[in-house]
């Protein structure tokens, strides 16, 4: 996710405070963008439809996944290497009263994290997930990285969850729409529930983009993933470093005995994207800054 245009993430205002004066100054531009999107989106109120959003879809994007309204209002398609899918948003997420419930990071936008899981994901090829389980934790309101496996691979199952009520409302919707090549349930899972979610068979791989910087939940997910993996199955996690955030749930990790690599350049294309980013913001470009914005990689294994 973008702290540039988070609406509610705590993200950038929970960096670590390292004295850094950059990622002080990012913090501060962070919080200001992100307080003005609120503003404007407010304003809009529950009637905001993202109309004519193509990049727009999408904060800080890294041009991977592309957005496209279609003439029926509300859908969009999002295309990636080829393959498409049919996408509505939350509409309603930055009303008061939804700012008041659950966490609503994930119905703010689909973030660069997701965006970047998914092209990793269909880069990876099918082979990766054809006959496997998937699970998406915190997907938010497209769960877009395992609606497109769904959609490219042929995994044995895939299940779609966030812990917001109206993230999956909409992804319910998001599915039914589709044709997509396996069958997908779609759930409310939060992680500290992990352990009274009782699937047929535990997962042989899970997906979570853009879900570390949450600090009072970050032990609650490292278990989620530990508990409903099966013993050498595999976790693709993408998300910034933000301010330690990332290091601290690979100490989650560790704890429970999963092994892990983290990857920078773990692809040329988001890899070129980010020096795009990069350059463009050096000279006077939109807001970028690769603590806040650049997915790292984190892979985790639970031993056998
Ligand atoms: C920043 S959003 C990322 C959403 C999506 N993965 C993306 O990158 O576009 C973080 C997501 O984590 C979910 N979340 C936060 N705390 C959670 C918890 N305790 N259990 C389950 N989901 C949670 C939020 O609902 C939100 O959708």
């Amino acid at each position: 996710m973008s702290g540039t245009t988070a609406l509610v993430a705590p993200a950038a205002d929970t960096v670590a405070d390292d004295g850094d004066e950059d990622i002080g100054e990012a913090r501060h531009e962070a919080a200001r963008q992100r307080w003005r999107l609120l503003a404007e989106a407010l304003k809009r109120g529950a009637a905001t439809t993202h109309e004519g959003a193509a990049d727009s879809c999408m904060g800080v994007s890294f041009g991977l996944v592309r957005c496209l309204s279609t003439p029926e209002n509300g859908w969009f398609v999002y295309s990636a290497q080829g393959f498409e899918v049919l996408v509505c948003h939350v509409t309603e997420a930055v009303s008061p009263k939804a700012l008041a419930g659950f966490n609503n990071t994930g119905n703010v936008r689909v973030w660069s994290s997701e965006e970047v899981l998914t092209h990793y994901c269909l880069r990876q090829g099918p082979a990766l997930f054809a006959g496997r389980r998937v699970l998406e934790l915190g997907g938010g309101m497209t769960c877009l990285a395992g609606l497109m496996v769904a959609k490219a691979a042929a995994p044995a199952h895939v299940h779609l969850t966030d812990g917001n009520q109206a993230a999956m409302a909409n992804v319910k919707r998001i599915v039914a729409q589709n044709e997509l090549r396996t069958d997908v349930a779609c759930s409310v899972l939060r992680w500290h529930e992990a352990g009274h979610l009782r699937p047929a068979a535990l997962y042989d791989l899970i997906l979570c983009a853009d879900c570390l910087f949450f600090d009072d939940a970050r032990p609650a997910l490292a278990d989620a993933i530990s508990l409903l993996l099966r013993p050498g199955g595999s976790a693709l996690v993408m998300a910034p470093a933000r301010g330690g955030t990332f290091n601290l749930f690979v100490q989650e990790v560790a704890r429970k005995g999963l092994r892990y690599s983290i990857a920078k350049r773990y692809d040329d294309a988001v890899w070129a994207s980010h020096e795009a980013l990069m350059h463009a913001a050096q000279h006077g470009g939109p807001f970028y800054n690769e603590d806040l914005h650049f997915p790292l990689l984190l892979l985790l294994t639970k031993p056998s």
